[in-house]
């Protein structure tokens, strides 16, 4: 092994460590990643016919308040000014989310102010009285009923492929809700999309003379020249695999959910108006449509040709890809053991939403491997700190 430092994963978390350590120290970095393209979850790639930008992993919207991450990201892409929005399907009508001023009266076909409408919801929120005992009554103690039937439970029972009133109420704290028509979904201080793709933004980042990216490489393949029985010991490693993975799951598995894609090419110019739609019905079994062209109105995409991906969601089995942590009181159990196992080995650092049992945004894991940086890469390579 020649290289300073071992990446396992080419997400963004893996991609700024990289960078930093290449650009910054001019360390010799070897990036592994068991898929057939770099990126991570954030990955895009064209669809043929089209022309048109998809998002392999689910569209992926960049938005930060963070300005250090800001300027950061902004070294490898400029950003269009889009903004993100999302509507939802709801028995044959088109309402506004997430749940707004406008979302209820229409629902309500009434002209509430903001306080009329605060008044409103406090009302039916009421109407559940004592410890809600599972998803279903913490959503009605947060909202009231009709909201809740209306925007939530269909919703929320696709994306569990369970009964509300079967999941733990721990799953949320709260609902927002808006008494303004204000729908813009973020509201962070920055919000876009990279100009050319993720992917350009991705293979810029990893554009460095020291910087090598080996595909199709997996730390647990004993086949491969950098797997953990052979770098272990020998190298320092950041690695944003799944944290019970590296551990051969000595714990248990730690639960995710997972989401399953279907994209289709459609002979028409415009098939939903918008980026998003979800559907609340149960009757339809996908979460969401996502049409794509709408992304990048800036971009000449076909007149007569669009591509759409429906959302289907569901618990993780193994061989799924996880996507969203589930974080019940077993699993959180489960993570501090692996913690515990993690601060253990002594040349690797754990990061990323895999590593860390943790969604993060893109914001966030880029964050979050800036800081490894500033805290334990350049302290160690500059200054001779322990690694992990
Ligand atoms: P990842 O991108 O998952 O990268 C980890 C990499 O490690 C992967 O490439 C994987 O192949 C590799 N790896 C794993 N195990 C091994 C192994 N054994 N050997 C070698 N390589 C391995 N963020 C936003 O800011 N806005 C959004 O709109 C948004 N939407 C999202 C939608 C979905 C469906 C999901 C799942 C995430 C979304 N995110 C969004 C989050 C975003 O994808 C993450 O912030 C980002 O991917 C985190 O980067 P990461 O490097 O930690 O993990
Ligand atoms: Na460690």
């Amino acid at each position: 092994m020649t290289a300073d430092l071992l990446i396992v994963g080419s997400g963004f978390f893996g991609l700024t460590i990289a960078d930093r350590c290449a650009r910054e120290l001019g360390l010799q970095v070897q990036v592994i990643d068991r898929r057939d393209h770099l990126g991570g979850n954030a990955y895009t790639e064209v669809e043929p016919e089209t022309g048109i930008e998809v998002h392999r992993y689910g569209a992926h919207l960049f938005h930060t308040s963070n300005q250090r991450v800001w300027d950061y990201v902004n070294q490898f892409t400029d950003f269009t000014p889009y903004q993100h929005r999302v509507y939802t399907t709801y028995r044959g009508e088109v309402f506004s989310m997430p749940i707004n001023l406008g979302t209820i009266n229409q629902f309500n076909r009434s002209a509430f102010t903001p306080a009329e409408a605060r008044a409103w919801v406090a009302e039916q929120a009421s109407m559940l009285t004592g410890e809600p005992a599972n998803f279903e009554e913490k959503a009605i103690s947060l909202i009231g009923q009709p909201l809740y039937e209306a925007f939530i439970k269909g919703y929320t029972a696709k994306q569990w492929q369970t009964d509300p009133r079967e999941l733990s109420a721990e799953i949320i704290s709260r609902l927002p809700v808006r008494y303004t028509y204000d729908n813009r979904y973020f509201s962070d201080t920055y919000e876009g999309l990279p100009v050319d793709g993720y992917t350009a933004w991705l293979e810029r980042m990893a554009d460095h003379p020291n910087i090598t990216v080996t595909l199709e490489a997996d730390f647990f393949d004993e086949t491969q020249p950098h797997h953990k029985a052979a770098t272990v010991g020998q190298v320092p490693i950041v690695y944003t695999g799944p944290v019970d993975r590296y551990f051969d799951f000595a714990h248990g598995d730690l639960s995710w959910r997972t989401l399953d894609f279907e994209t289709e090419v459609l002979p028409v110019g415009d098939f939903q108006g918008t980026t998003v739609m979800n559907y609340a019905d149960t009757d339809i079994d996908y979460t969401r449509i996502h049409e794509f062209r709408h992304f990048h109105p800036e971009r000449d995409y076909p007149a007569d040709k669009t591509v759409i991906m429906r959302e289907f969601s569901r618990f993780a089995e193994h061989s799924d890809e996880p996507y969203y942590p589930i974080n019940t009181p077993q699993d959180r159990e489960r993570l501090l053991a692996y913690r515990e196992l993690a601060k253990g080995e002594a040349d690797v650092l754990f990061g990323g939403r895999l590593g860390t049992y943790q969604y993060l945004d893109m914001h966030m894991a880029i964050g979050s491997a800036l800081s490894m940086y500033d805290n334990k890469l350049a302290p160690h390579f500059r200054d001779g700190k322990a690694f992990a």
